[in-house]
This record gives structure tokens, sequence and C-alpha cells, in this order.
């Protein structure tokens, strides 16, 4: 199989659909580094979340042979899934959990505004530690980890805290879904430039220390009026590779821990559908879900 060179991963690229690129296209006014939103410009760049849920909700009654009703987002920044979530499906229940309470505000003010009085009612957002739920963050058909943030949790000690406090917070059947990506272009100090709608989307890898796998980033947005907006969001992760996470959530009492890995485009990129594999390619950079399971 080709490399995926093209493939979401290093730059977090989630490509978005040919429906929301319409709708953003047509929203979308000129932009400047003193007149753009971060927040919106990381939502137009680097969050597909329709795509994310049609995967969950697949991948659930797959397995599970129902819908999900109880979803869960961790790290959930602008919560802009847990609305797709109440949007999708008048059952649907969401709870979102954020350390940061200016990005939780910023959902509240841009995302959750938009939703119906109903469909607020089916979802809570809470600024907690995901190690840490909360009563509200029980009994869960669904908890996501999505956009790999969960390298923030640096220490073994806390990952593995993390992903049992996730196991505890699942109702019976419940599933936990979490992306994870590497590929040796993952390791390499370099940045990568990609054009959106009105804006070009940066993402740099600034240092990789292989002693302990600390990894920081850097989102910069660079605009047609030749002005930018440098750090607008930054990172320091250790970067866990997928053995490590899936060693660590059966550690963490799950039974499996199993990898979807991408298919092939036939022209060197990813295509979107990702099924359960134990074998992947050694890729110049990939991109894959994790779903695990208590039997
Ligand atoms: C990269 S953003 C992810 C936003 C969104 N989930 C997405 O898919 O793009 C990472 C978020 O994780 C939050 N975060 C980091 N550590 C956390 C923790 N221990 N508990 C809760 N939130 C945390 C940060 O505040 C930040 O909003």
């Amino acid at each position: 199989m080709a490399n995926k060179t093209q493939s979401k991963s290093g730059n977090r690229p989630r490509s978005v659909s040919k429906r929301t690129a319409k709708r953003r296209a047509s929203a979308a006014p000129k932009l400047t580094a003193s007149t753009a939103d971060r927040h919106q410009l990381y939502t137009a760049a680097v969050q597909n979340v329709e795509s994310e849920i049609d995967f969950i909700d697949e991948t659930y009654e797959t397995l599970r042979g129902k819908k999900a009703k109880r979803l869960r987002e961790d790290f959930c920044g602008t919560a802009q899934t847990s609305a797709e979530w109440v949007r999708r499906r008048p059952t649907n229940e969401a709870v979102g959990l954020d350390l940061d309470e200016a990005t939780l505000q910023w959902g509240r003010d841009h995302v959750l505004s938009q939703l119906t009085s109903e469909q607020l009612e089916r979802l809570t957002l809470k600024n907690r530690d995901v190690r840490d739920p909360g009563k509200k963050g029980q009994d869960m058909d669904a908890i996501l980890a999505m956009n790999f943030s969960y390298n923030a949790l640096m220490v073994r000690a806390d990952l593995l805290e993390y992903f049992k406090a996730v196991r505890k917070s699942l109702a019976p059947g419940g599933l936990f879904f979490m992306d994870c990506y590497g590929g040796y272009e993952s390791l390499m100090e370099q940045e990568e430039r990609r054009k959106c709608e009105g804006f070009t989307y940066v993402w740099e890898q600034v240092r990789y220390n292989p002693i302990d796998a600390s990894l920081d980033t850097a989102i910069h947005f660079e605009f047609k009026d030749g002005s930018a907006m440098r750090d607008a969001f930054t990172y320091h992760w250790r970067l866990w590779t997928m053995p490590e996470l899936r060693d660590l959530l059966l550690e963490a009492g799950f039974t499996k821990a199993t990898a979807y890995w991408e298919g092939d485009d036939g022209e060197g990129g990813g295509d979107g559908n990702f099924q359960p594999a134990t074998e992947g390619d050694a890729d110049a950079s990939w991109i894959a879900y994790i779903v695990s399971e208590i039997d």
C-alpha cells in the first residue's frame, strides 16, 4: 500500500465535507490577523465533527446493535462535538468536560448559542479535569478523547488514572473512542501548510525530544493580506505510541483496545474509511482510532 502522506495526521487536518466547506465558504468574511477569531479558524481548519460522529454512530451500532444515547466529550474545548451529538437525534444527550474556562465560554457564546432550547437541555458543559468527571459524566454509552488531547497527560500514572476513570464512567456495553497519530513525519521538527477558505493553516512541530517523547507544537494562521497569527494555539505533549496506549488501556481494565486503521485512496492518501486491524503500513504519517470496550 502506498504511503498515506496526504493522510490526516501530523498537521492534524481533518478534511471537511463538501457540505461543510460550502457552508463555511459562504459565511467566510475577509480575514486578517487582527479581525479573525482563533477559535473560529481552529474549527474551520481542524475539526470535522460530522464525520467524527458518523464514525462513532456507525461503530457503536456495529458493535452493539443499537444507537448510543449518552456521549461524553472529554477535552471538549468549544464543545463542537457535543453540539453535533445533541443535534443528531432528539434522544441524544452530551456532557463536555474541559479545564479551560475561557474556551468553554467561547463554546457557550458561539456554539451552544446556535442550539435550540430543547437541544440545550440535553447538553451539559463542565469545567472539570477529565480524570475527575463527576456524577453527570457517568453511565455513558460513548466517551471520546479526540484530536489527540490526552497527549497532555505526559506521565504514565496520569494517563492510566484517566483511562481507569473512563472505564468506570461507561455504562454496560459502553465504548471509549480515541484518535492517535504517528509515522516518521510526526517526529520531525517542521512546518506544514494547508490552504483553507480565506486563510492558511500552519501546523508546526517545534521540538521533539526522543529521550522522553515530549513534543512542542504550535498552530499559526496566515492571511491573504500578509498578516499572521503566530502561536494561536500551542501544545506541550507527550507523543504516546499506539502500542503504549493499547497496553495502558488494557492495564486500566478494558478487555479490548482495537485499532481502526484507515484504508488507502489509491493516490497515496487515506480514504476516510477506518476498519479494525492488527497490521498497519509504515506510512510517513497516519491517523487511526482506538476503540476500547469491556466484555
Ligand atoms: C486540542 S484541544 C481539543 C479541543 C477539541 N476536543 C477538538 O477536538 O479539537 C485540547 C483541550 O484539552 C483541554 N485539557 C487539557 N488537559 C485537560 C484535562 N486534564 N482535563 C480536561 N481538559 C483538559 C484543554 O483545555 C483544551 O481545551
